[in-house]
């Protein structure tokens, strides 16, 4: 069970004096339980990259598949598979437009065809599982909430279809620190407890390692580096760099640190890890010195 690009390309506006290239022969295998990041900077192909998961654009070249069904199939087959991967788009409160939040949220689970009760029972699911208490919030409109709240209910009709894999362009773009980690929670929960396949879109390294299994790196249209997100920041600086993306500045203090002299370790995703490195190491400066 897994989503295969297989060496796929994709062109904007071909024939015209727009013709853009997004995509330039990308292969790519998402496996199944895996949470994987994707990086890269503006412009870099990634939202373009993400609306293949699903089939919202089929490539110009190349082929989708989810598991070996192919994405551009005309058969109820494809249009059922196309439904396992859930797709959050950046902004997502965009696409709220019902008048009240239980609505919104039975939107594609009713478009399913399931029955008004399954319709029910996977809507107050999905509420409870993103923290929305139904009785508070079933019947309120989704315009006057937060916008992390408003993204939580957008997570939640995702989630109502129940999906194996979930895609999310940028979901924390745009929210403040404290609504940042209410969905980075939130995410990390449909992954573990849910089992969900996760594919994160991000320009933000620290989330990334903090999160993902596994790391690509987009630049140009072509995936670069493809690797455990540790790994590709202790060994990859270089390309990251040419690429536009920013280096967590606890690794680069770290690896300052190291060359400074003080023995630490600079296998660290976040700053818990460095002061507990960083305390370690200079207890056992202690020690040597007192010997
Ligand atoms: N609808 C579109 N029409 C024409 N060009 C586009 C369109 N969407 C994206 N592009 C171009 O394709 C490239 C990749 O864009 P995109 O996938 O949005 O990158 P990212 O999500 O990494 O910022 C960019 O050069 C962008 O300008
Ligand atoms: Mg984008």
């Amino acid at each position: 069970m897994s989503i295969v690009l297989d060496n796929i390309s994709y062109v904007y506006g071909a024939h015209t004096p727009y013709e853009k290239k997004a995509l330039d022969g990308v292969t790519l295998e998402i496996h199944e339980g895996e949470f994987l990041g994707i990086i890269g900077h503006t412009g870099s192909g990634k939202s373009t990259l993400v609306q293949h998961l699903n089939g919202l654009l089929h490539p110009t070249s190349g082929k989708v598949t989810v598991n070996d069904v192919d994405l551009a199939d005309k058969t109820e087959e494809a249009r059922n598979m196309r439904h396992t991967v859930g797709m959050v788009f950046q902004y997502p409160e965009h696409q709220l437009f019902e008048e009240t939040i239980a609505k919104d949220i039975a939107f594609g689970p009713r478009n399913l065809g399931l029955s008004g009760e399954e319709v029910d029972e996977r809507v107050r699911e999905a509420m409870k599982f993103v923290g929305l208490d139904y009785d508070t919030y079933a019947e309120r409109s989704p315009f006057h909430l937060s916008g992390g709240q408003m993204r939580r209910v957008a997570i939640a009709g995702v989630v109502a279809l129940n999906p194996s894999y979930l895609i999310l362009d940028e979901p924390s773009a745009g929210l403040d620190p404290f609504g940042r980690e209410e969905i980075f929670d939130e995410i990390i929960r449909l992954h573990k407890e849910k089992g969900i396949t996760v594919a994160l879109v991000s320009h933000n390294m620290e989330d990334i390692s903090r999160m993902a299994t596994r790391l690509i790196v987009l630049d140009g249209g072509h995936v670069i580096l493809d690797d455990e997100p540790l790994t590709i920041f202790m060994h990859h600086r270089e390309e990251l760099q040419k690429a536009g993306v920013d280096v967590p500045p606890v690794s680069v203090l770290m690896e300052t640190l190291k060359h400074r002299g003080l023995p630490v370790s600079t296998e660290v995703r976040n700053v818990d890890d460095a002061v507990m490195a960083i305390e370690k190491a200079l207890k056992e400066q202690e020690v040597h010195h007192a010997e």
